[in-house]
């Protein structure tokens, strides 16, 4: 049995020992594609692949079709927009995410950018504190709980808005629960983005909502560029220039929101939130013990497409 690891990004080489050790002691062969550019050259690598193992990769039709042995395939994080999960099911192949093995490392960079934010890009000016500072959470998942709980050492009072999510859940964590989105954006200097990319979701979040946050507000996105309504950020940006957006999901007009609000605005060059050793061992090899587990013993319990 053959398992593809295909990374545009790769994963840190201390996790990718890791995931080589659990799938050759499993008895597997294990092939590597790393920051390929080629797409042609994923199409070729998954040919003979049992399994395949991805980040952000897109796996769609195509892929699927040119994969005639896929049984598996296991994305190693959380969000999984980036794989056509009908094609895959239509296939017959399993689709799995790795949930919660890359949050706190998420949740740290929301942290960086945070502080990043409120001390105005470290350009020399005078910035504010977290300490006091109410921070709203959109989605209280595994990330959002990770924020919420580096929050209260840095004396933020936490509210979140989930609807998937119950009060008391959120209550048993010293967590406000917000009811609507139009509440968390007014009610909190700092918003913190954490939901998935779906049909719902994308384009979501707009000049409406952002222009709900109170004065010097600092949006953060860790999430999907996706959720963002992008001409609506520009025209909020532009007309609240008390407003700051950090995002980790760089947005398609970023060289136009960089070069018109400066220190307002920052994005890293690629999506950095998962991007740490700690994330990549625990992602990959979480997602090397799950294909094991789906080949050798039809476990599949983190399956996304059932
Ligand atoms: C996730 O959904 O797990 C994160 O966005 C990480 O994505 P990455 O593996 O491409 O860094």
């Amino acid at each position: 049995m053959k398992v593809l690891v295909a990374t545009e990004k790769p994963f840190a080489a201390v996790a990718v020992d890791g995931i080589r050790r659990v799938i050759e002691d499993a008895g597997y062969e294990l092939e590597l594609l790393e920051k390929y550019t080629d797409r042609a050259d994923l199409l070729a690598a998954v040919a003979d692949a049992d399994a395949l193992i991805i980040r952000s990769d897109k796996v769609d039709a195509e892929v699927l079709d040119a994969a005639a042995n896929l049984k598996i395939v296991v994305r190693a994080g959380a969000g999984y927009d980036n794989v056509d999960l009908a094609s895959a099911t239509a296939h017959g192949v399993v689709v799995e995410n790795t949930p919660g093995q890359n949050s706190n490392a998420v949740a740290e960079l929301v942290f960086g950018m945070a502080v990043m934010a409120a001390r105005n890009g470290y350009n020399g000016t005078s910035g504010i504190e977290l300490k006091g500072k109410k921070l709203g959470l959109q989605a209280y998942g595994q990330v959002g709980r990770n924020v919420a709980r580096i929050a209260k050492g840095f004396g933020m009072e936490v509210s979140a808005f989930d609807p998937y999510c119950p009060d008391g859940a959120m209550q048993a964590e010293d967590v406000n629960p917000v009811h609507d989105t139009d509440a968390l954006y007014a009610g909190n200097n700092v918003v913190s983005i954490h939901i998935p990319a779906t049909p719902e979701t994308k384009g979501s979040i707009g000049y409406q909502l952002i222009t709900k946050m109170p004065k010097g507000g600092i949006l953060i996105n860790t999430a999907r560029k996706e959720v963002i309504d992008e001409v609506g950020l520009e025209k909020a940006l532009e007309e609240r220039t008390d407003l700051k957006y950090m995002a980790d999901v760089k947005p398609d007009n970023a060289d136009e929101l960089k070069s018109k609000f400066g220190d307002r605005v920052f994005f890293t060059p690629k999506k950095m939130g998962a991007q740490t050793s700690e994330a990549n061992i625990n992602a990959g090899i979480a997602a090397a013990n799950q294909v094991v587990a789906y080949l050798r013993d039809g476990i599949n319990r983190f399956q996304v497409n059932k």
